[in-house]
């Protein structure tokens, strides 16, 4: 009786811990507050690459409105770029690395968005 106690506490723990071990979320309404205060400097408004920083850029910002080339790439894919920079990825170094300053929720809500720009 009390092993089988045991047994119900210990897979409840393995579910919760499970639960929580999943990559966050993202809020996509979230995210592009912060895509507006810190990628569309380079990535555009409205994320075709297009930023007021973008002109003077070789190569130019991924557009991300493009569903076809967007869709080759994973979460993780993107994720590791904007936490570590393009340079962490064989993409260009003027990517900067924004994993100091986004927290990995706010790096989900971004991604959350980016991936909204293509789907239209
Ligand atoms: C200083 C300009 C600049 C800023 C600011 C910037 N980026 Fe970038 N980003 C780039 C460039 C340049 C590339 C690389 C293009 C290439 O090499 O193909 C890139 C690449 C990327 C990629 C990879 C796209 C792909 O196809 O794999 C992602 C994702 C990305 N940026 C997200 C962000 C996010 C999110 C932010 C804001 C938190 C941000 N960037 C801010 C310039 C910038």
């Amino acid at each position: 009786m009390k092993q089988n106690l045991l047994l119900a506490v210990a897979v409840m723990i393995g579910f919760t811990s499970s639960l929580f071990a999943q990559s966050p979320k993202g809020d996509a309404k979230a995210g592009k507050a912060k895509y507006d205060l810190f990628c569309a400097t380079c990535h555009g408004a409205t994320g075709k690459g297009d930023g007021v920083a973008a002109a003077a850029l070789n190569p130019k910002p991924r557009n991300f409105q493009d569903a076809a080339s967007m869709g080759k790439k994973s979460d993780a894919d993107l994720s590791k770029v904007i936490k570590q920079g393009g340079a962490a990825a064989g993409l260009s170094p003027i990517m900067p690395p924004w994993g100091s300053s986004l927290s990995d929720q706010e790096v989900a809500n971004v991604i959350a968005y980016i991936r909204s720009l293509s789907k239209k």
